[in-house]
């Protein structure tokens, strides 16, 4: 039995002779075992230990959820650390899956958390004035031309309700690239146009002109590219730009973009958006600040795209929290060259392991690589994760011999490569 729900069904059972009520009338055990401490469980143990079945709606309903919802497939996220220490019975787990910075959030931002803490109670600032302004002069740019979310995924989702209304409208992206543009176009039943990636992972910018149409109203490329990390550079940006009908937004999503900086050729948004054109920036600080647990994100663009998210988006949108996180990790400039210095050296003895294995490795600007095993990915998914690694592996988006491998501390890159060592053995693939 796992220590989580070991816990539980001990505050359970402390708990049981109270004979507590809770709202729907059962004995409400959950709400005791809370009280008692054990905080840690999931449905799952809720119905394994006590037969709880709170998940499972029996009565008879008629309602009609929107067919573009119900055609939507749900966000699957990297394997959970926990999940797999306990389904697997591991001590060890090392998560390369989603792109968080392995060094960890800055202490200044730890710090600046702990003191916010305090006045939880009250509700955020909506307007997120300080934070808004911590970014406005980072970028040099009038506040009103920054947006702030509930990181960079609720601002994609907030273009999509307020730039696409219905099938008439259509949406570009590359393909493979982020799955949540996707998600947005399927949200607001516009048109989805995927256009493959070249030969070289890259966006494919000509063709993905060609794909743009009178009914075109947002392009996204993700700039560097998740999954691949390939750029597109700035003079072929320019070109794709120059050719674009001006009512169409191009949003340049820029997750990566601390490591990406200062790379030759790569194009900051930001020039763009002080140049006043149809570009829309968007960062975040899940990635190299480390922050991806509360949610932040930023974008910044046309005044009239930057006040259209304002009027759609929750009015606290941004936690306390995470509004004292961003403006210390923000002022963290040695955190920042740390994390980007330790990503580079990774980035680096990941490739030149995978290589040495066999395997090609695109040419990554992120902090994780995009790896080719020339073979199915799938059984060597599988065996990293028997031995606590865990990766994503490339079959959900049409490429099954690929995997994608966060970069993590030189410690976990020891662990990785000693597990992908014995996943590569020829025993995983008789
Ligand atoms: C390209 C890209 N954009 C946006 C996001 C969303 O980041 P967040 O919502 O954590 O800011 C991610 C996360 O993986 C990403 O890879």
């Amino acid at each position: 039995m796992a220590a989580a729900a070991s816990a539980v069904a001990t505050a359970a059972a402390a708990a049981a002779g109270k004979n507590e009520s809770g709202p729907l009338g059962v004995p409400d055990r959950t709400a005791s075992a809370f009280r008692a401490g054990a905080v840690a469980f999931s449905a799952h143990d809720l119905r394994g230990e006590f037969g709880l079945d709170y998940c499972h709606n029996e009565v008879a309903m008629a309602i009609n959820v929107r067919p573009a919802v119900t055609r939507m497939t749900p966000y699957s996220p990297g394997k959970p650390v926990e999940e797999v220490r306990r389904e697997l019975g591991l001590e060890r787990v090392v998560k390369l899956a989603s792109n968080e910075n392995p060094l960890g959030p800055s202490p200044k931002a730890i710090e600046a958390v702990e003191r916010a803490a305090e006045t939880m109670h009250l509700y955020p600032d909506a307007s997120a004035h300080d934070l808004n302004a911590a970014l406005g002069y980072h970028l040099r740019l009038a506040p009103e031309r920054i947006v702030i979310g509930n990181g960079s995924d609720e601002l994609i989702h907030l273009l999509g309700l307020v730039l696409l209304e219905n099938e008439s409208d259509e949406l570009v992206m590359g393909d493979p690239s982020f799955v949540r543009y996707e998600a947005s176009a399927q949200l607001a039943n516009a048109r989805l146009v995927k256009v493959p990636l070249d030969e070289d992972f890259r966006h494919d910018l000509p063709a993905m002109a060609k794909a743009v149409t009178e009914r075109t109203r947002l392009v996204y490329i993700a700039n560097p590219n998740n999954p691949t990390g390939t750029i597109v550079r700035r003079d072929e940006f320019e070109r794709f730009l120059g050719d674009l009908p001006t009512d169409v937004l191009v949003v340049l999503d820029e997750a990566y973009y601390e490591y990406a900086a200062g790379a030759d050729g790569y194009p900051s948004s930001l020039d763009y958006v002080h140049a006043n054109r149809n570009v829309f920036g968007m960062r975040t600080f899940s990635k190299a600040y480390g922050l991806a647990g509360i949610r932040v994100g930023y974008g910044f663009g046309p005044p009239e795209v930057v006040d259209a998210i304002h009027r759609a988006r929750e009015p606290f949108n941004v936690n306390s929290l995470a509004q004292a996180a961003a403006i210390a990790a923000l002022g963290d400039r040695e955190h920042l060259a740390r994390t980007v210095a330790t990503n580079r050296a990774g980035l680096e003895r990941l490739g030149l392991l995978m290589r040495s294995l066999g395997a090609s490795v695109v040419e990554s600007y992120g902090n994780f690589a995009f790896v080719d095993l020339g073979r199915p990915a799938e059984p060597v998914f599988e065996a990293l994760l028997r031995k606590g690694v865990i990766v994503r592996a490339g079959r959900h988006i049409g490429h099954p011999d690929c995997l994608r491998v966060t970069v993590g501390t030189d410690e976990e890159l020891d662990f990785f490569e000693e597990a992908i060592r014995e996943a590569l053995a020829p025993s995983v693939f008789v």
